[in-house]
């Protein structure tokens, strides 16, 4: 008896050690299929050919792989003469979909292949998944062998939009921990930055038109307590903004990853720190400070004042061209409309315009700018509190109160990106003990389980389920106070919100992936990432 039981924990501590570097693969691919054969072992040997189109994808991965191997891993170019084993990156142009691939690991060969450098870059993230997960590493790891499992794999995503949010406003967390986020990002196959660089606490962004918007927006007197937040600390805070040059670079740095960075300009609210550089754009004419609590700002952009709209417009014209995303964020949420309710010259252009009240003024206030975008090729997306007055055409509409506003858009033929706070802000607690987390957020409590439990187009009739482009987990930074803190919110539950912005609703399963997130936690740590770890227990959650 005794030796029947060891027999099978033998077999099956062997059957584990074998779906191990599988069971890290995170979001789960369209098609996987392991082969019963010999797995492929990175070696000092081994080579990288590419073709020309997959260049700079080929360099990313040589380098990645380079770091935690130590092998020279040189770069050839398709069509010279190749001594296996090699990893191969090729065009084919039969894979449809803009990022897709195939990826092929056999014993002397790995093949990539795909139409697109994205394509390519997703099938090298998901061999280097395959890999052990030191492979994540930023140093040399010696004595690790470098075995993936011979398989063959068909995949492309689900949604076209898969984000994060970073809030740079409350806190400022600075180039280095931007780059951070998007290299964990990118081995999660997460597309889409969304960069909030202005609001009432901070304005973080370097207008060369407006120089005065950082230099009296870009410092705080004080901030809110951690642990306090309706008493100020006595500390100035900044100046800290990013210069143009910064942002290009960034910009950069993200594009070569395949990350898109839309950033995000707030209006008419949350523009306390503009209005403090420029008061004349209010409604009461200020003067102000830029705001040390966190919460919501009375005093937000006069919609009756003609001069608001070619100033808008000019920041705009330097972020469009510092940023090349097709959609450009102009925040749009909780702006009060005390002012513009006992503004006379909010309430005149109501009645010159023939408007109903002050959201159907907020409406038309989107509108111009979402018009302004269009005629420069760009669309606007804003906050659900765009829908109140009625949607302005052409503005697609990001779900953040829940996902009503995401399904009533998308049912209109908005195109929609849900990142609705239930499921998807990460600042929110995340099932962890105190003395594990003492910032969680308010109490709130969104677990791992609960994000994985999103479906981003239920609720929605089929034949506008197109509309969702995305989902997006949100960082707001009142409880963060520098990179690591913003990690630790955002992983492991951005794995999460990959495998549900990625994977077909029907192959997803909670039970499969509760498997695979220890695994993403052991790999994003080699990484660098500060990732918090898994709640105990990981309990499911019903999906809504
Ligand atoms: C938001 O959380 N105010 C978009
Ligand atoms: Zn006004």
């Amino acid at each position: 008896m005794l030796n029947l039981t060891k027999k099978w924990a033998l077999l099956l501590g062997f059957a584990t050690c074998l779906a191990l570097p599988l069971t890290a693969v995170i979001p789960l691919p369209q098609e996987l299929q392991v082969l019963e054969t010999p797995p492929f072992v990175m070696t000092e040997e081994t080579s990288l050919v590419t073709d020309s189109a997959f260049r700079a994808e080929a360099e990313i991965a040589a380098e990645e792989l380079r770091r935690s191997t130590g092998f020279a891993l040189p770069i050839s170019d398709a069509g010279a003469e190749i001594t296996l084993p090699a990893i191969f990156f090729q065009k084919d142009t039969a894979i449809e979909g803009s990022e897709a691939y195939a990826l092929e690991v056999r014993s002397q060969q790995v093949v990539i292949r795909a139409a697109t450098p994205a394509g390519a870059f997703y099938g090298y993230q998901t061999f280097r998944q395959l890999l052990p997960p030191q492979v994540y590493s930023r140093t040399k790891r010696p004595g690790v062998k470098w075995v993936a499992p011979a398989c063959t794999v068909k995949d492309a995503p689900r949604l076209q939009w898969r984000g994060l949010m970073v809030d740079d406003c409350r806190h400022f967390l600075g180039g280095a921990a931007i780059r951070e986020m998007i290299d964990a990002m990118a081995a999660y196959k997460l597309n889409t930055l969304h960069w909030h660089l202005t609001d009432d606490q901070g304005w973080r962004i370097e207008i060369k038109a407006y120089p005065e918007l950082t230099a009296k927006g870009a410092t705080r007197d004080n901030s809110a307590l951690p642990r306090d937040r309706w008493r100020p600390d006595g500390k100035s805070y900044g100046p800290y903004f990013y210069t143009q040059e910064e942002i290009h670079d960034i910009v950069a740095y993200a594009a070569a990853r395949h990350i898109t960075i839309v950033p995000e300009i707030e209006m008419p609210g949350h523009a306390l720190c503009l209005l403090t550089a420029f008061p004349e754009l209010s409604c009461t004419g200020g003067p102000f400070k830029p705001r040390w609590m966190w919460g919501v700002e009375p005093d937000i952009l006069c919609a009756g004042n003609d001069a608001v709209f070619p100033f808008m417009e000019k920041i705009l014209d330097e972020v469009m061209a510092l940023f090349p995303s097709k959609y450009i964020h102009c925040g749009g949420d909780e702006a009060p409309k005390d002012r513009w309710n006992v503004c006379p010259k909010c309430q005149a252009r109501i009645q010159e315009k023939g408007l109903r009240n002050s959201h159907h003024l907020q409406t038309w206030f989107i509108q111009h700018f979402a018009d302004y975008l269009e005629s420069k090729g760009r669309h606007l997306i804003g906050w659900d509190e765009i829908l109140e007055g009625g949607l302005p055409k052409g503005a697609a509409v990001m779900s953040w109160r829940g996902k009503q506003g995401g399904i009533r858009a998308a049912a209109m033929g908005h195109n929609v990106v849900m990142a609705p706070n239930d499921y998807a802000y990460l600042d929110y607690g995340q099932g962890l003990t105190y003395a594990q987390d003492p910032y969680e957020y308010n109490g709130y409590c969104i677990t791992v389980a609960k994000t994985y439990s999103i479906d981003p187009t239920a609720g929605i009739p089929e034949h506008m389920q197109r509309h969702v482009i995305g989902l997006q987990g949100n960082l707001w930074s009142e409880y963060i106070w520098d990179g690591a803190d913003q990690q630790w919110k955002a992983w492991p539950r951005a794995a999460a919100l990959s495998e549900a912005g990625w994977t077909a609703q029907e192959k997803r399963s909670w039970e499969d992936f509760a498997k695979r997130i220890p695994g993403a936690v052991t790999r994003l740590r080699f990484l660098g990432i500060n990732c918090a770890p898994l709640p105990s227990p990981l309990e499911p959650v019903e999906t809504k």
